[in-house]
């Protein structure tokens, strides 16, 4: 039995509910048995005021801007990790030692290619598709060719089916790109860095050696690890949710895909930088603030604001820092920096913002870096995709490992007709 209780009382009953803590964060009422107890559900669309799991991978202080990777801060892993590494951590637990890390750096790098089959799924598609369409299609689709490793039931073929994805996912964003532009699939080249190889296949061509600019990779890791995880946000609890029923992991990820196209989720980095280019100039910001707080205008400022974060997105922090030195390695200025700058400037100062607690998030700056690096805005979402799988695989792991998992079935307040005899349709 738990130290702490909470007491509910609700008619003529009062009962004692569990009260759990975790290693840090807001204690957690325990209404398991609630509906037992009681006959009664709880109500929390969104689930606003609900934890779905127990968790030792990633922590979110919302109101402080706090983001922990296995107890790592954000910033200090986006400034002193790689990527790869950050995987490591996020699929074991701890940090690895140097034979530790290159070991599974090897063993992503054996498994970059796809299936030669899956090639022709691509041409089922118009050119014009949207990047996350053939993403939620190609990854669904890896279910048929990888039989080996969709045993959920078998850590190692977890950990294989794991491997397979974080590795294959360059590739299959590499290729919807290539797909778009009407440029050849490039494969893999294992001597590059998971980030270098992703550059490669995306921007490169075989009528020419690609040269990977030392300055564009450090960023683009930066940006995988500031995507790669982020707790029990929509498309993860997703994940969760498909992978609760028994489903093979490279479902349960296609199902993570598509939940994080969505404009309030994933989507938002397109979103923001179109917005950005929509606004243009400096000059025309205060008419867009004024249409972000108008009730009547569906014009939200995209980029701004989250459901966890009631301060600064530490990854925004470090994403505007990264823009600077994209641009600085790459000898560009985009205008529509100094114009994210000054809404940013201006939407704080501004009484709305200020009282919603509405920040940049991840997705606000993230825009400009890619764009500059050479992404069209429908990439966008697909390479937070990309970086997120490993948070998804992670996830899912620690889901099928936790004994007090069982299929996510949440109820309802049914507000429906209550029963009524059916009318032959010439009565009606
Ligand atoms: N611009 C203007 N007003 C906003 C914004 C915004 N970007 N975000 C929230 N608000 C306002 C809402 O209108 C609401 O006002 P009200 O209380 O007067 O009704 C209040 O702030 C609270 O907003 P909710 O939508 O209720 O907050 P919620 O936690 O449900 O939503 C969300 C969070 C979806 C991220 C929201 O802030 C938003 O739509 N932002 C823009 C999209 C975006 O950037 N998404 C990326 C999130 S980060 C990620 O997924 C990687």
């Amino acid at each position: 039995m738990a130290d702490k209780q909470a007491t509910l009382s609700y008619r003529d009953k009062s009962i004692d509910l569990p009260v759990l803590e975790g290693s840090v964060g807001p204690e957690v009422i325990d209404i398991r048995k609630l509906y037992a107890q009681t006959g009664a559900f709880t109500y929390d669309p969104g689930y606003k005021s609900t934890g779905s799991c127990e968790s030792a991978l990633t922590y979110i202080d919302g109101d402080e801007g706090i983001l922990l990777h296995r107890g790592y801060p954000i910033g200090q892993l986006a400034e002193q990790s790689s990527f790869m590494e950050v995987s490591y951590l996020l699929l074991n637990g701890e940090l690895p030692s140097k034979s530790q890390l290159d070991e599974f750096t090897h063993t992503i790098s054996r498994h970059t290619m796809v299936h030669e089959q899956l090639a022709t799924f691509y041409r089922g598609f118009r050119r014009d598709a949207h990047p996350m369409a053939i993403m939620c299609g190609v990854v669904g689709a890896l279910s048929a060719f990888y039989h080996d490793s969709a045993d959920i039931s078998d850590p190692e073929q977890r950990k294989i089916a794991s491997h397979r994805l974080v590795a294959k996912m360059p590739t299959i964003a590499a290729m919807a790109y290539k797909y778009s532009v009407g440029q050849p699939f490039l494969y893999p080249d294992n001597s590059l860095s998971y980030t270098g190889n992703f550059l490669r296949m995306t921007f490169g061509v075989p009528a020419e050696p690609y040269e990977v600019v030392p300055a564009v990779e450090k960023a683009m890791d930066r940006i995988f690890i500031l995507h790669a995880d982020h707790e029990q946000n929509a498309s993860t609890s997703t994940v969760r949710l498909a992978g609760s029923s028994g489903a093979n992991p490279f479902a349960c990820i296609a199902a993570g895909i598509a939940c994080l196209w969505g404009p309030a989720h994933g989507g938002a980095n397109e979103a923001a930088l179109n917005m950005l280019r929509e606004i243009g100039t400096p000059d025309k910001i205060p008419h867009y603030i004024e249409r972000a707080k108008d009730k009547n205008d569906p014009f939200r400022l995209m980029g701004f604001g989250h459901r966890v974060y009631k301060n600064y997105d530490p990854r925004a922090t470090v994403m505007q820092q990264t823009v600077r030195e994209v641009f600085d390695a790459l000898k560009v200025n985009d205008p529509l920096f100094e114009t994210a700058l000054r809404l940013e400037e201006l939407a704080l100062k501004d009484d709305y913002f200020i009282e919603k607690k509405l920040f940049p998030n991840v997705d606000f700056y993230s825009g400009v870096i890619l764009s500059a690096i050479g992404f069209p805005t429908t990439m966008f979402t697909a390479l937070f995709a990309l970086a997120r799988t490993v948070g998804w695989v992670a996830q899912w792991n620690e889901m099928i490992s936790d004994p007090a998992q069982v299929i996510g079935r949440p109820r309802q307040l049914y507000t429906g007709p209550t029963q009524r005899d059916y009318v032959p349709i010439d009565q009606r």
